[in-house]
């Protein structure tokens, strides 16, 4: 029960790891490395699974795809034509979800620290914003958005590390539960008149008893506030959050049972308060994206200094993840069984001047030689979008597979690129 998971988009074909049936090392040879390699249908799956479970138990529901996970707007349009709505955290993402055909209706907004002006630009769009803090609200009192909401921090928070732990006492984020009140009466005085509500509490969860319990704590609160303040949420906001199988042994995330726990209670607490069950928006970005693309990259080193190095042409700027929490990735050479010797416990790292600069560590292959090539798994979430130009690293390009035909939806970074806003 050692394996890791991997969906059944990738298969091996003589020896050649495959996605959708599309050759790994064909791509690679025809855009080079490193390439991010992104299946449509994966991502159609996993929409489709979370969007089937809760429209089941409950009609009035939505997915607001949180486009900080992979903001390419070629991404963002498969879930746009699905449906989806999106979630963005500021003025970029906001374009970038417009790119990628989502329309202002369908976009929310949960910004950190945001300036007022930015605040009332969103507002005069008609985009919904879930106000980080009552200030953050009292900034654009002058102009509110139709609905007005808070993204409320429940007390206690839940992620894979600390840094993306995004609730409890240590987060930056939200509006505690004892200032909530205040928060919507003062958005009540200041003349609003529709309101929802809030949270994302952390990244990478795999405990589905988690959601129903955490989701219950901003159930209750908006009835205590329904009730108190004689106010009606138009949606209940639970974030996004939902783990996926990095590390061997882990176990896809029962998503029906996520469901039937948020849902049950949801439902349950409403009733017996007598109120109507709000909209219920889920803001998932991992789930939808992660296990949809791999990294590939290509060895250029073998060091053997008692401790085995195998040096890339990926690293910290390619796919930060390692190096910022320590995060796990799966990695397999495309190629099986190519000629070479076992390699037992190295680090596969990068060019980067930082020790940091790791993809995986303590793996083990059967064979590796200079010139064969890697495949990262779980590389379609918080891979792109957090790689970046240190030590003028370019960045890579993406490919996108749709129907087994390879299609280009970002090109490789040039030196041009990254001098172009230099004056
Ligand atoms: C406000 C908000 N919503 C949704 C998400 C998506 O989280 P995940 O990718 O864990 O689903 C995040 C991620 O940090 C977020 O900050």
């Amino acid at each position: 029960m050692n394996e890791v998971y991997i969906p059944e988009i990738f298969n091996e074909n003589e020896g050649e790891l495959h996605i959708e049936n599309v050759s790994l090392k064909s791509i690679a040879e025809k855009y080079g490395t490193p390439v991010y390699v992104t299946s449509a249908l994966r991502i159609e799956q996993n929409y489709n699974e979370i969007l089937q479970a809760f429209r089941k138990r409950l009609d009035n529901f939505s997915i607001k795809y949180a486009v900080k996970a992979n903001s390419n707007p070629n991404i963002i349009r498969i879930l746009a034509k699905m449906g989806a709505g999106a979630d963005v955290s500021n003025l970029t993402e906001y374009e970038l979800a417009k790119l990628g055909g989502i329309s202002d209706k369908k976009i929310i907004m949960t910004p950190n620290n945001m300036d007022a002006q930015s605040l009332r630009e969103m507002s005069k769009k008609g985009i919904t914003i879930n106000f980080d803090d009552i200030n953050q609200m009292n900034s654009v009192k002058d102009s509110l958005p139709e609905i007005v909401s808070f993204r409320i921090n429940p007390g206690r928070g839940r992620g894979e590390f600390p840094g993306t732990t995004t609730a409890g006492p240590e987060a930056k984020f939200g509006l505690p539960l004892e200032k909530a009140m205040e928060g919507y009466s003062m958005a009540k005085e200041a003349g609003a008149t529709k309101f929802g509500i809030h949270m994302m509490t952390g990244s990478n969860v795999l405990d589905p008893a988690y959601f129903g319990s955490i989701s219950s704590v901003i159930f209750d609160l908006s009835i205590e506030l329904s009730k108190k303040l004689g106010i009606e949420f138009s949606y209940i906001d639970i974030g996004g959050g939902f783990g996926v199988p990095y590390r061997p042994g882990e176990t896809r995330l029962d998503m029906d049972k996520v469901a039937e726990n948020i849902c049950t209670e949801m439902k349950r607490k409403f009733s017996s308060a007598g109120l109507k069950i709000p909209d219920l928006y889920m803001e998932p970005g991992r789930y939808l994206v992660s296990d949809s693309t791999v990294l590939v990259g290509k060895v250029t080193n073998i060091k053997d200094n008692g401790k085995i190095f195998i040096g890339t042409d990926m690293g910290m700027t390619t796919l930060l993840r390692p190096a910022l929490y320590g995060a796990y990735h799966h990695i397999s050479p495309v190629i099986s069984g190519a000629k070479g010797k076992t390699i037992e416990h190295c680090k596969i790292v990068g060019q980067v001047c930082e020790n940091t600069d790791v993809i995986g560590e303590g793996r083990t292959f059967p064979t590796l030689s200079v010139g064969d090539l890697l495949a990262v798994f779980n590389a379609g979430a918080y891979g792109y979008s957090m790689s970046m130009n240190f030590n003028g690293n370019l960045r890579p390009a993406e490919i996108l597979i749709r129907d087994g035909k390879d299609i280009i939806i970002r090109r490789r970074e040039t030196v041009q690129d990254i001098v172009q806003t230099v004056v």
